[in-house]
This record gives C-alpha cells, structure tokens and sequence, in this order.
C-alpha cells in the first residue's frame, strides 16, 4: 500500500488543524506503509506571489514536517516542484476534465466568495491536485474533511483516463479521514485555516499562542452555571487530552463550575507542553537549513523513481512521444 499526501507552504507555520487533521496520521502512517509526503509549492503559486516567501514557507513546512517526527529513512519527503512532471501529467488530465465538474469544487467557489480572483490556476487547481496523487500510483490519501471532493475528482478524472485510453495506466486512489479530527475549529468557531486568521500555530512564539488561546470564542455564560461542550474551546481542549480527562471535565462543565478562564489556562499549559519537544528538534534544524534541503533532494530522487515509470505508462498509452520510446528526448 503506498500513501501519499501534501501541504502548501502558503504560511509561515502550520497550525493544530493541520496536526491533528493531516500531520499526524501522516506519522502514524509511515510507520505501516511505503509513504510519499511533499510540500505543495505549485499549488501555493495561487496565492503567493513572492519568490522568497515561498522559498521561506517551504523550508518552514519541512521543519514543521521533520520536527513533528517525519522520519526521512520511513517515508519519502519532497518538494512538488522538483518533480515538473507532475505538470506533464495535470495537462493530459485536463484535457479530459469537464468544466462543469471543476465549476463544483468547494474549495474553489470558497476562495471565490473570500474575494480571490479567479485565475485559470485557481480553477484548475483540482486538476494539478490530481496528477500529484496518481503520478505516484498512492493507494491512499490523508487529509481533512476539506479535501474528499478533490479525492473525488481525482478517481473521476483516473478512470476516465484509462477508459477513453484503454490502458490501467493510473490507480484509482481513496481518501484516508479520521473522523474524529475531520474539523479542527479556529478560534472564532468556523474551521481552522489560515485564509480565516483564526489559527492556533504551534510553533508560534509563546506569547502570539497564548494570544490566541486566550482569544478563542465563548460566550458570556457565568463560571457556575452549566457549559455547552460542543464548543470551539472544548473541542480544542479535548484534543490534548485522554478519554477519561475528558469525561471528567465534560461532565464538571455540564454540571455547572467550570470557567472559561481556567479551561484556556489549561489549554495553553498542554499545547505548550505538548509540542515543546518538536519546538526544540524544530530549533535546531533550523540552524541545519542544508541538511533539509538533503533530504528533499533524496526525496525528489526517490519519488521520480516511482513517477518514471508511471508518466511513461500513460504516455504511451496517449501515444505521446516517438513510437519507441515514450519518454522524451532530452
Ligand atoms: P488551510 O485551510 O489553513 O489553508 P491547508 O488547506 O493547507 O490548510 O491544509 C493542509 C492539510 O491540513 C489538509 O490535509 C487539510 O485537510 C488539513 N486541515 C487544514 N485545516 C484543517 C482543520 N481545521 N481541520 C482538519 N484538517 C485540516
Ligand atoms: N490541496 C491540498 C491542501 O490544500 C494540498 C495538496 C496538493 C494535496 N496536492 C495534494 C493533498 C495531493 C493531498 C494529495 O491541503
């Protein structure tokens, strides 16, 4: 089974929903399965449009990576755009993407309601998506709840390749989501993402954390009367702790005598407490900026290993290239 997934560098951090969301059934899975993990700087072209600001929230997104316990010798770690062809394959795919299936992704008539601009890249973002999980043949796909329609297109998008070109050229993928970690909440409720600027970053100084922390939303019921637990901020809590700590403190808060103070004090103590091992790994990589880019460069060998073949399986199949040999000459 080969997993795969990835993240844009369109931030300088990453935040608890894409911990708990994504990162770490990515660590989880490592362990278990041949695994691809890459950092989506095509993707982030959308939105930001500054060279150097990609090139910092990618080397970011490594650390992040690396320090949270991706273990390069486990799992293949890469930068999308070391691999253009990736690019090759999104072209033959979007030449069999209808627009109306494009037209309905959630994710692009969201951007389009935030105010984006609606470039072609933004549109055909899906399509780019796409040719990134097949490209490598992946078995199965982590993410959030947010990115099941794109896995959805992208088995669409495989099966009509190998129809209208008669060939099992691509493998149809499948999502991977916990449900109980499908919507992280940011701090005002809606889901944690960082195009809302309500995100808890772990890796965040101190002190912007605990701004954070202490601004997630409530309401102004008293300390003693009885709490909504289906609320951002318990929510939040519950994910730093165990099974019985959350019946315990559920059932205190139900009862009425339960603080919002002293629930976002509590909260703070455990996320700091939780990531400060990674904090420190992710300190000192930091001073290693050559070591990363290593293990992105054997990464990005090892996955063109795996791509090789595949990109010219679906070449030949689209009778692309000379009639011998279906790679192209360079
Ligand atoms: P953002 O929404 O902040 O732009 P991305 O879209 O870059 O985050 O997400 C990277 C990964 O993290 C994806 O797999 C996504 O599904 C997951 N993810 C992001 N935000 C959340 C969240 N609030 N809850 C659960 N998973 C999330
Ligand atoms: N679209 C994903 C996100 O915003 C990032 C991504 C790009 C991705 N290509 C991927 C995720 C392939 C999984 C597989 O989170």
């Amino acid at each position: 089974m080969r997993v795969l997934s990835g993240t844009q560098p369109s931030a300088s951090h990453l935040h608890l929903g894409n911990y708990f969301g994504a990162l770490r059934q990515y660590l989880a899975l490592q362990g278990q399965h041949e695994a691809l993990y890459f950092i989506a700087d095509y993707h982030s072209m959308n939105g930001v449009r500054d060279a150097g600001e990609r090139r910092r929230n990618t080397l970011a997104v490594a650390l992040d990576y690396l320090a949270c316990g991706l273990d390069p010798e486990r799992a293949i770690l890469f930068r999308q755009s070391d691999l253009p062809e990736v690019c090759e394959l999104a072209w033959m795919l979007s030449t069999l993407t209808p627009m109306g299936l494009l037209e309905r992704a959630v994710a692009y008539k969201d951007k389009l309601a935030q105010g984006q601009s609606a470039d072609h890249g933004l549109f055909a973002y899906p399509v780019l998506m796409a040719a990134d999980i097949l490209l490598y043949r992946a078995d199965l796909v982590p993410v959030g709840q947010d990115q099941k329609q794109h896995i959805e297109m992208t088995r669409d998008m495989a099966a009509r390749f190998n129809r209208v070109y008669g060939a099992e050229v691509l493998k149809i993928p499948e999502p991977y989501i916990l449900e109980e970690v499908a919507v992280v909440p940011g701090t005002d409720g809606r889901k944690m993402s960082k195009s809302y600027g309500n995100v808890i970053a772990m890796f965040a100084p101190a002190a912007e954390i605990k701004r954070a922390v202490m601004g997630i939303k409530t309401d102004s019921t008293p300390v003693e009367a009885p709490k909504d637990v289906k609320t951002p901020l318990f929510q939040l809590w519950a994910l730093f702790a165990s099974p019985a700590e959350r019946e315990e403190t559920f059932a205190r808060a139900q009862r009425g005598g339960l603080g919002y103070g002293e629930l976002k004090q509590d909260l703070l103590a455990r996320l700091l407490a939780h990531f400060e091992p990674m904090r420190q790994r992710r300190e000192a990589l930091a001073k290693k900026p050559d070591e990363v880019e290593d293990v992105l460069a054997s990464g990005a060998a090892r996955a063109r290993a795996i791509a090789a073949p595949v990109l010219a399986a679906a070449r030949e199949a689209a009778g692309l290239g000379g009639p011998r040999s279906a790679s192209p000459r360079r």
